[in-house]
């Protein structure tokens, strides 16, 4: 399962980069107004500090205009995925991106039929909104599993991008359900390495090694 940070901030980015552990990136135009800086400027930036697929998302909604500022940001960086949302005129330009070999990311997909039709359209990426769904009473998880079961029916090549992430526990059922990569607000993402147990087991390792006396170097 490829995990990917859902952020604009740069530091914390940088952090968390350091571990390994980040395959990519995923941003919206909420946190780009976050950021307080310009989105070319940002999503560089970004694209620097990971190889991974980067998500930069078009504010058009028009085809023509979604077309040019998606080729626009795919020559920011090689790793840009051109991020699109789930309406007729998106999955209208998803396709035009596909034969130019623009890799996309089709968002804001609340069902399995919207997915679908998103994979005919040749989208790189799908981002159900699990956290969404269940802030609306929904079980979002759910959506993974249905669109994980379409996929496979028919040998869809999409990645499925689990988003709206807002607990480890909803990581571990996406990566239950199948999905291929999941997008992770940072602080949940710290939160996966955490376990009360682990730290009660290694204060107890460390206090019994102390006792030892012993160095091992
Ligand atoms: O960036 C896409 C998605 O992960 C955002 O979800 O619900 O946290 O705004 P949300």
């Amino acid at each position: 399962m490829q995990l990917f940070l859902d952020t604009t901030d740069t530091a914390v980015l940088k952090d968390l980069a350091a571990t390994g552990l980040v395959d990519g990136v995923t941003t919206n135009p909420t946190l780009i107004a976050k950021s307080g800086r310009p989105m070319a400027e940002v999503i560089a930036e970004i694209c620097g500090l990971v190889e991974g697929p980067v998500s930069a998302e078009v504010a058009a909604m028009d085809v023509e205009g979604m077309l040019a500022e998606g080729r626009k940001l795919a020559a920011i960086a090689t790793n840009v995925v051109v991020k699109v949302p789930l309406t007729r005129n998106g999955l209208i330009a998803t396709s035009e991106f596909a034969v130019e070999g623009i890799q996309t990311n089709v968002t804001l997909c609340f069902s399995a039929s919207q997915a679908l039709l998103a994979a005919k359209a040749g989208a790189s990426y799908i981002s159900p909104f699990i956290g969404r769904l269940d802030d609306h009473g929904a079980v979002g998880m759910d959506l993974i599993g249905e669109i994980r079961a379409i996929y496979d029916n028919y040998g869809f090549d999409t990645e499925i991008l689990a988003a709206s992430i807002r607990t480890p526990a909803h990581v571990t059922a996406a990566a239950l359900a199948g999905a291929d990569c999941a997008t992770i607000p940072p602080a949940t993402f710290e939160a996966l390495f955490k376990h009360p147990l682990t730290d009660k087991g290694l204060e107890q390792f460390m206090a019994d090694w102390a006792k030892t006396g012993q160095s091992i170097l």
